[in-house]
């Protein structure tokens, strides 16, 4: 792999996924890992990345120079850059000169490796208040800024390379050619981590992982279980048992979604859990929303373990013991839960929410080196349907915490409408790649009076909550198109006759959550 050694700012990842942009593997590494456990891993290059310390500070992460001397190539960006300065002998020093945000660069060689036919002058995206003032021995400079005269430099020989600014931000308009050109012409890499191969090598591991053992799923029909199914599926075959429960809670044409395309697109085994009664029954009465979630979240638990139970006996009695559990992990879960590979053994407990003791499994997380858009490049490999690869985010307690009071299955019914009709829309609006999630509230237990064909409504309003948000920890309301809304809001009381008024959530995160409860 390409390691991308973290220096403990929020660049790392972002790093990472650039390198993958372009084709080539990479992995996220602490600073604090010694030179020769990186080694070890026989990296095919070394990526540096930005940091908030000063270099020269007491207790600032440093280099060690042996990462320098092993014929690894390296690129350095920002703190890395300064700190390979240092561990090479060169100087870094506060200047009292530092640059903030897109910042004008003066590219003096322009067939060096990283700049290689791009435009002499550049806009790079800089934050930095330390500067190199004077190149270590051996570095060719290449560019420079007013703040950084020393701002890019390159050792084609100990193939060694370093820019003073952020390459992997999009503010940097050549930033991608340049770290392309670390890869692809100074590390002379491939670029051939497609999802084709990608594939490949994940069905490979799952099949000497499982064995011939037996392995379940719980599907939620969302991206990361739909596409880690199906990848186990392509692995394994009939060997995985997938679980799925109807809460009774879900979108119009979800659950046959799953069960037909879902099915018709990997041949996966699965097994539909109809438990919608259950849950109407144990929701009836209830509005508080955090007594909804823990309801729902109980009964799910009990329907799922039921399910595990009734597979894992079959299996049994077949002579074919279940003894892996699916999980949809992705890597930034892993990065931030601090690294590590390997399968856990561990009780499924903790991850699927709570499964009986008696219940043991090891995990199989195929998808845990894997960013976001790459499981879905590799769900598409697999020919999961697009409207799964693409799905927007939807709660596991689904639209029990979408109606505003009391679960009932009328209201269920207003609000599948409603919904359906506004997720149409957008999406004939071109809309559902600009919006995260656009949750359709019915406050149920608010009336108002309208009037319609003549007569006196006194019906239900639903809001609409489009938002834009990149992790859904923050988020922004969405700018819909009015004509949109237009449509959206007329077909909604047109065609659902107990709702008479559409309204729209403007309101951010924080301080609105996405969802309304
Ligand atoms: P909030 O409402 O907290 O939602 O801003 C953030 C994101 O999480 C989703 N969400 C859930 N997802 N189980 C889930 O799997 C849940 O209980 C749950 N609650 C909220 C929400 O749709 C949004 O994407």
């Amino acid at each position: 792999p390409v390691l991308v050694v973290d220096f403990g700012a929020q660049y790392a990842q972002l790093i990472a996924r650039r390198v993958r942009e372009a084709n080539v593997f990479s992995e996220v590494v602490p600073s604090t890992m010694a030179a020769d456990e990186m080694l070890a891993k026989e990296p095919a290059a070394i990526i540096l990345s930005g940091g908030p310390s000063s270099v020269y500070e007491e207790g600032a992460p440093s280099l060690d120079p042996a990462v320098l001397d092993a014929g690894v190539p390296v690129f350095g960006m920002c703190y890395g850059f300064q700190a390979m300065v240092q561990a090479l002998g060169g100087t870094v020093e506060r200047t009292g000169l530092g640059e903030y945000g897109s910042t004008p660069a003066q590219v003096s060689d322009t067939s060096s490796t990283l700049f290689n036919g791009q435009p002499s002058e550049q806009s790079v995206w800089m934050s930095h208040g330390d500067a190199v003032t004077e190149a270590p021995d051996g570095m060719r400079v290449t560019a420079s800024t007013s703040g950084a005269p020393v701002a890019a430099f390159e050792d084609d020989e100990r193939r060694l390379y370093g820019v003073q600014w952020h390459p992997e931000v999009m503010h940097s308009t050549f930033g991608q050619r340049v770290l392309e050109n670390f890869l692809l012409r100074g590390a002379g890499l491939d670029g051939d981590w497609t999802a084709h191969n990608v594939v490949e090598a994940l069905v490979e591991q799952v099949r000497e992982t499982v064995g011939d053992k037996r392995v379940l799923c719980a599907l939620s029909g969302g991206v990361d279980s739909s596409v880690a199914a199906a990848l186990v599926q392509r692995a394994v075959g009939d060997q995985l048992t997938c679980v799925f429960v109807d809460h009774g809670l879900l979108r119009s044409g979800e659950a046959e979604q799953v069960e037909k395309d879902f099915v018709d697109a990997t041949g996966v085994d699965l097994v539909v859990v109809d438990a919608r009664e259950q849950f109407l029954s144990a929701l009836a009465g209830v509005s508080d929303p955090e007594t909804k979630r823990k309801i729902i979240g109980r009964e799910f638990i009990r329907v799922f373990e039921q399910a595990a139970r009734d597979v894992v006996g079959s299996a049994e009695r077949e002579g074919h013991p279940v003894e892996f559990l699916v999980q949809g992990t992705l890597y930034p879960d892993v990065v931030e839960s601090g690294g590590g590979t390997g399968t856990a053994n561990i009780k499924s407990h903790h991850n699927v929410g709570g499964l009986p003791d008696d219940l043991q499994f090891k995990l199989v997380e195929p998808l845990r080196l894997l960013f976001k858009d790459e499981v879905r490049q590799v769900g598409l490999e697999l020919g999961v349907p697009e409207e799964i690869v693409w799905r927007q985010p939807f709660p596991g307690p689904g639209l029990g915490i979408r109606i505003v009071g009391e679960v009932t299955a009328e209201r269920l019914d207003i609000l599948r409408a409603a919904d359906q009709i506004a997720r149409r829309e957008l999406s004939a609006a071109g809309l559902d790649r600009e919006i995260w999630q656009c949750p359709v509230v019915l406050l149920a237990d608010v009336r108002s009076v309208g009037v319609q064909g003549d007569g006196r409504t006194y019906g239900h309003p639903v809001v609409l909550r489009p938002v834009s948000s990149e992790d859904a920890m923050t988020a922004d309301w969405t700018r819909v198109p009015y004509d949109v809304l237009a449509k959206i809001s007329t077909r909604i009381t047109n065609e659902v006759p107990e709702v008479n008024r559409v309204v729209l959530d403007v309101t951010s995160k924080p301080p609105g959550t996405i969802e309304w409860e």
